[in-house]
């Protein structure tokens, strides 16, 4: 490069080169996770590339309002964090997501598999979420919820997409259980190619120490991030009922994370809960999925009248964000942007994300002559046809509802199925040795611990 490089960044996706080249190669490869063929992130965004806009010529407003509120939190614009469990990319991790959300007034979504205790992440953004799994026993989940209910978390997330694929065509990385002496040895030749990240780790005198500080039993250690895969794996899946138990436990907002369909929509409202995220977990799980963006549509006119529709998935620009707006979402939440702009900047990087969303929004608003991101609606928008996916709708192409199709989601399967899965663990019983992450980015899916 000739030129110095300027610390700020101007699109996303150049953040994501600067975090290719900061972080460790095994790091990077598991932010960027997928699962199988990865078809499901390539659509999410080349969704959202699809749809264009028609914008006015004259007639532009000089001011426009971009703020809006979710779950009666104000924000001052309609991007959110969403939680992503992951480690070892920043030493100050999801802290430093949380300031930088905070100073950019916004809300901060926490995981249950983060590598930061909710306690400090509520004290950088008093607007944090924290977001749980259905895992382990009721009695668990009720802790983990007194706890962040204590640290001042204002709503529970419920994420309950998740179903375990396993593979991706280009491989994962080798994870180790725990950071000890030989992972570390094991790890050192892809850490010494990476001085900045090296250096960043290293004046904290601290290496990641890969364990989940949010799902840590009361007295107990932090459970390691692949034994808290396999206590995942391992729960029974949550029925409808489950879902209600776990709202009513929470007794505040509560989202539900991870819905692609109309028909799980409208279970979910019945299910009382306030808000849903049109989401497919970014593309790491169930390979194939659509878009997000495809279905957001029919949810949003099945259910929006009676939650807030969030949308996440995909989301890389501004304009995405008023695409997002326009087919009936109250507002989005990103992932990956947000990881790539810590990689490469820390705190100072997810503003700029930030930044960069809002400025496109607003670029995108002006263009299409409104005053406020709630004037946007389908008439900015061209929608090439077959574009949208009216998924659970019973329309062709979609799947009968499970209730219609084979009874009750109550009557197949117990509110709370005593037998285990006969599943075999995805993470090593052994600590050290290295494995390939099952799916989602995150822990050994998207959870994974990136290294
Ligand atoms: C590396 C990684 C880890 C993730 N971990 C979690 C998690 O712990 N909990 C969760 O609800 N979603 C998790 N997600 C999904 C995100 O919350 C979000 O749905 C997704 O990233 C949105 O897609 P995007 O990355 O294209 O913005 C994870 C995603 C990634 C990429």
């Amino acid at each position: 490069m000739p030129w110095r490089q300027n610390p700020w960044f101007e699109t996303v996706l150049e953040a994501q080169r600067r975090a290719k080249k900061r972080l460790p190669p095994s790091v990077y490869a598991a932010l960027v996770a997928g699962s199988e063929r990865g078809r499901t992130p390539e659509d999410n965004q080349a969704a959202f590339a699809e749809l264009q806009f028609a914008p006015h010529v004259a007639g532009h407003q000089s001011e426009r309002e971009l703020s809006t509120t979710v779950l009666g939190i104000p924000i001052s614009l309609p991007v959110l964090i969403s939680p992503t469990g992951v480690q070892a990319v920043h030493p100050e991790g999801e802290v430093a997501v949380a300031r930088a959300a905070a100073n950019r007034g916004t809300i901060m979504g926490l995981s249950s598999f983060a590598s930061k205790p909710v306690e400090e992440v509520a004290a950088a953004n008093p607007n944090t979420f924290f977001q749980m799994y259905w895992t382990g026993t009721r009695e668990q989940m009720v802790q983990r919820m007194d706890r962040a209910r204590a640290a001042g978390a204002k709503a529970l997330i419920a994420t309950l997409d998740w179903s375990f694929s396993i593979g991706r065509d280009w491989g994962s990385p080798a994870i180790p259980e725990k950071m000890t002496l030989k992972a570390m040895w094991d790890f050192a030749p892809e850490a010494i190619i990476r001085p900045k990240w090296l250096w960043a780790y290293g004046k904290t005198g601290r290496v990641p120490d890969l364990t989940t500080p949010n799902l840590q039993p009361p007295g107990g250690e932090a459970p390691t991030f692949f034994g808290a895969y396999y206590e995942w794996q391992q729960t029974p899946p949550p029925t409808w009922e489950d879902v209600a138990w776990l709202r009513e436990e929470w007794g505040g907002p509560f989202i539900l994370k991870g819905i692609t369909r109309v028909d799980d929509a409208k279970r979910a409202v019945d299910a009382g809960v306030s808000a849903i995220s049109v989401s497919n977990h970014g593309g790491n799980n169930l390979d194939t999925t659509p878009a997000t963006i495809r279905c957001l549509p029919a949810v949003a006119a099945a259910v929006g009248d009676q939650v807030e529709v969030l949308l996440d998935g995909g989301v890389r620009r501004g304009g995405d964000v008023a695409k997002a707006l326009a087919l009936g979402a109250r507002a989005v939440m990103i992932g990956r942007a947000y990881l790539w702009g810590l990689a490469a900047n820390g705190q100072t990087g997810v503003e700029n994300v930030l930044d960069l969303l809002r400025m496109g929004l607003d670029s995108a608003v002006l263009g299409l002559g409104h005053k406020s991101i709630h004037e946007l609606s389908r008439q900015d928008l061209f929608i090439p046809q077959g574009f949208e996916r009216h998924l659970g709708a019973g329309d062709a192409g979609a799947a009968a509802s499970p209730s219609t199709a084979a009874g009750s989601s109550a009557a197949r399967r117990s509110t709370r199925p005593a037998a285990r899965r006969p599943r075999k663990p995805a993470a090593p019983a052994s600590a050290e040795a290295p494995v390939t992450p099952p799916a989602p980015g995150s822990p050994a899916p998207d959870s994974a611990p990136q290294q």
